[in-house]
Protein backbone atom coordinates (compact mmCIF):
# COMPACT_ATOMS: atom_id res chain seq x y z
CA UNK A 1 0.00 0.00 0.00
CA UNK A 2 1.18 3.53 -1.22
CA UNK A 3 -0.30 6.41 0.00
CA UNK A 4 0.92 9.78 -2.08
CA UNK A 5 -0.25 12.84 -3.48
CA UNK A 6 -1.48 12.36 -7.14
CA UNK A 7 -0.26 14.49 -10.29
CA UNK A 8 -3.13 16.59 -12.24
CA UNK A 9 -3.41 13.45 -14.76
CA UNK A 10 -4.95 11.00 -12.49
CA UNK A 11 -7.52 13.45 -10.90
CA UNK A 12 -10.01 11.63 -12.72
CA UNK A 13 -9.36 8.46 -10.85
CA UNK A 14 -9.20 9.68 -7.95
CA UNK A 15 -12.99 11.32 -8.69
CA UNK A 16 -14.22 8.18 -9.46
CA UNK A 17 -12.88 6.57 -6.21
CA UNK A 18 -14.80 9.49 -4.27
CA UNK A 19 -17.83 9.11 -6.45
CA UNK A 20 -18.13 5.34 -5.90
CA UNK A 21 -16.88 5.73 -2.07
CA UNK A 22 -19.10 8.15 -1.28
CA UNK A 23 -22.64 6.24 -3.48
CA UNK A 24 -21.80 3.06 -1.99
CA UNK A 25 -21.97 3.59 1.57
CA UNK A 26 -24.33 1.96 3.84
CA UNK A 27 -28.15 3.13 3.66
CA UNK A 28 -27.37 5.58 0.82
CA UNK A 29 -26.37 8.29 3.25
CA UNK A 30 -24.73 10.53 0.72
CA UNK A 31 -27.96 10.12 -1.92
CA UNK A 32 -28.75 13.30 -1.94
CA UNK A 33 -25.70 15.16 -2.33
CA UNK A 34 -24.17 13.13 -4.79
CA UNK A 35 -27.32 14.97 -7.10
CA UNK A 36 -25.13 17.79 -7.62
CA UNK A 37 -22.04 15.67 -8.97
CA UNK A 38 -20.63 13.44 -11.74
CA UNK A 39 -17.05 11.75 -11.55
CA UNK A 40 -16.18 14.63 -14.43
CA UNK A 41 -17.82 16.99 -12.09
CA UNK A 42 -16.02 15.90 -8.82
CA UNK A 43 -12.46 15.95 -10.98
CA UNK A 44 -13.11 19.52 -11.77
CA UNK A 45 -14.07 20.37 -8.38
CA UNK A 46 -10.58 18.53 -7.48
CA UNK A 47 -8.63 20.16 -10.30
CA UNK A 48 -10.50 23.58 -9.92
CA UNK A 49 -9.68 23.70 -5.85
CA UNK A 50 -6.29 22.69 -6.63
CA UNK A 51 -5.46 25.45 -8.87
CA UNK A 52 -7.06 28.28 -6.85
CA UNK A 53 -6.73 26.65 -3.61
CA UNK A 54 -3.99 25.12 -3.58
CA UNK A 55 -5.58 21.82 -2.36
CA UNK A 56 -3.88 19.10 -2.94
CA UNK A 57 -5.31 15.15 -3.45
CA UNK A 58 -3.69 12.43 -1.24
CA UNK A 59 -4.50 9.12 -2.67
CA UNK A 60 -3.93 5.25 -1.29
CA UNK A 61 -2.89 2.78 -4.26
CA UNK A 62 -2.78 -0.43 -4.26
CA UNK A 63 -2.67 -2.32 -7.71
CA UNK A 64 -4.90 0.78 -8.31
CA UNK A 65 -6.20 3.90 -6.50
CA UNK A 66 -8.26 2.88 -3.35
CA UNK A 67 -8.83 5.04 -1.89
CA UNK A 68 -8.76 9.67 -1.58
CA UNK A 69 -8.91 12.73 0.76
CA UNK A 70 -8.61 16.33 -0.56
CA UNK A 71 -6.89 18.46 1.96
CA UNK A 72 -6.78 22.48 1.73
CA UNK A 73 -4.46 24.16 4.26
CA UNK A 74 -5.84 27.29 5.40
CA UNK A 75 -3.17 29.31 7.02
CA UNK A 76 -5.44 32.44 7.97
CA UNK A 77 -7.19 30.02 10.11
CA UNK A 78 -4.49 27.70 10.86
CA UNK A 79 -6.54 24.78 10.00
CA UNK A 80 -6.62 21.93 7.22
CA UNK A 81 -9.86 21.45 5.23
CA UNK A 82 -10.29 17.91 4.56
CA UNK A 83 -12.70 19.09 1.48
CA UNK A 84 -13.27 15.72 -0.10
CA UNK A 85 -13.85 13.92 2.98
CA UNK A 86 -12.02 10.23 3.28
CA UNK A 87 -13.38 7.49 0.74
CA UNK A 88 -11.99 4.14 0.27
CA UNK A 89 -13.53 1.65 -2.44
CA UNK A 90 -15.86 -0.54 -1.09
CA UNK A 91 -14.34 -3.95 -1.44
CA UNK A 92 -11.38 -2.54 0.01
CA UNK A 93 -12.69 -1.33 3.49
CA UNK A 94 -12.13 -2.05 6.81
CA UNK A 95 -8.44 -2.95 6.26
CA UNK A 96 -7.07 0.27 7.66
CA UNK A 97 -7.00 2.34 4.41
CA UNK A 98 -9.11 5.05 5.77
CA UNK A 99 -6.86 5.14 8.98
CA UNK A 100 -4.04 5.84 7.04
CA UNK A 101 -5.48 8.31 4.69
CA UNK A 102 -6.59 10.24 7.77
CA UNK A 103 -2.75 9.72 9.56
CA UNK A 104 -1.31 10.79 6.42
CA UNK A 105 -3.05 13.95 6.02
CA UNK A 106 -2.84 15.26 9.82
CA UNK A 107 1.10 14.03 9.63
CA UNK A 108 1.39 16.36 6.71
CA UNK A 109 -0.90 19.18 8.24
CA UNK A 110 1.26 19.28 11.17
CA UNK A 111 4.32 19.48 9.05
CA UNK A 112 2.81 22.74 7.67
CA UNK A 113 2.46 24.15 11.09
CA UNK A 114 -1.28 23.61 11.11
CA UNK A 115 -3.01 22.67 13.80
CA UNK A 116 -6.68 21.90 13.57
CA UNK A 117 -8.53 19.65 10.88
CA UNK A 118 -12.46 20.00 9.87
CA UNK A 119 -14.39 17.85 7.70
CA UNK A 120 -17.92 17.86 6.94
CA UNK A 121 -19.53 14.80 7.16
CA UNK A 122 -22.91 13.45 7.88
CA UNK A 123 -23.66 12.48 11.39
CA UNK A 124 -24.22 8.54 12.48
CA UNK A 125 -22.65 7.19 9.27
CA UNK A 126 -19.12 4.82 10.14
CA UNK A 127 -17.46 7.66 8.52
CA UNK A 128 -18.50 9.56 11.51
CA UNK A 129 -18.95 7.19 14.08
CA UNK A 130 -15.24 5.23 13.52
CA UNK A 131 -13.25 7.14 11.62
CA UNK A 132 -12.61 10.75 12.27
CA UNK A 133 -12.72 10.46 16.37
CA UNK A 134 -9.97 7.80 16.00
CA UNK A 135 -6.57 10.25 15.74
CA UNK A 136 -8.98 13.00 18.32
CA UNK A 137 -11.93 14.01 16.17
CA UNK A 138 -14.91 15.47 17.66
CA UNK A 139 -18.25 16.56 16.55
CA UNK A 140 -19.73 19.79 16.32
CA UNK A 141 -23.22 19.94 14.72
CA UNK A 142 -23.69 22.34 12.21
CA UNK A 143 -27.38 23.56 10.98
CA UNK A 144 -28.49 21.73 7.88
C1 LIG B 1 -15.46 5.78 6.23
C2 LIG B 1 -14.46 4.99 5.36
C3 LIG B 1 -13.57 5.98 4.62
C4 LIG B 1 -13.60 4.10 6.26
O1 LIG B 1 -12.62 3.49 5.46
P1 LIG B 1 -11.92 2.12 5.90
O2 LIG B 1 -10.73 1.92 5.05
O3 LIG B 1 -12.93 1.04 5.95
O4 LIG B 1 -11.47 2.51 7.39
P2 LIG B 1 -10.55 1.65 8.38
O5 LIG B 1 -10.45 0.23 7.91
O6 LIG B 1 -9.30 2.39 8.60
O7 LIG B 1 -11.44 1.69 9.69
C5 LIG B 1 -11.29 2.67 10.69
C6 LIG B 1 -12.02 2.21 11.95
O8 LIG B 1 -13.42 2.29 11.73
C7 LIG B 1 -14.02 1.02 11.89
N1 LIG B 1 -15.04 0.91 10.86
C8 LIG B 1 -14.95 1.30 9.57
N2 LIG B 1 -16.11 1.07 8.94
C9 LIG B 1 -16.94 0.52 9.84
C10 LIG B 1 -18.28 0.06 9.80
N3 LIG B 1 -19.00 0.12 8.64
N4 LIG B 1 -18.82 -0.44 10.92
C11 LIG B 1 -18.12 -0.50 12.07
N5 LIG B 1 -16.82 -0.07 12.19
C12 LIG B 1 -16.26 0.42 11.09
C13 LIG B 1 -12.92 0.02 11.71
O9 LIG B 1 -13.17 -1.18 12.37
C14 LIG B 1 -11.74 0.77 12.30
O10 LIG B 1 -11.78 0.69 13.72
P3 LIG B 1 -10.46 0.30 14.57
O11 LIG B 1 -9.39 1.24 14.12
O12 LIG B 1 -10.90 0.51 15.96
O13 LIG B 1 -10.16 -1.10 14.21
C15 LIG B 1 -15.23 4.08 4.35
O14 LIG B 1 -16.18 3.34 5.04
C16 LIG B 1 -15.91 4.85 3.24
O15 LIG B 1 -15.33 5.13 2.19
N6 LIG B 1 -17.20 5.22 3.46
C17 LIG B 1 -17.99 5.92 2.44
C18 LIG B 1 -17.51 7.30 2.18
C19 LIG B 1 -17.75 8.23 3.33
O16 LIG B 1 -18.84 8.32 3.88
N7 LIG B 1 -16.71 9.00 3.67
C20 LIG B 1 -16.79 10.08 4.61
C21 LIG B 1 -16.83 11.35 3.88
S1 LIG B 1 -16.89 12.75 4.97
Amino acid sequence: MRVRFVSEDEIGSAAEVWYDGLREEEGSPWENYLKKWTPSSAARWFLDSKKRLGAKILVAEKEKIVGINGIISERNSGKGRLFTGIAVSPSYRRQGIGSLLLHRTLLELKREGLRWAEVETIQGIPAAKYLYPKYGGESIQVPA
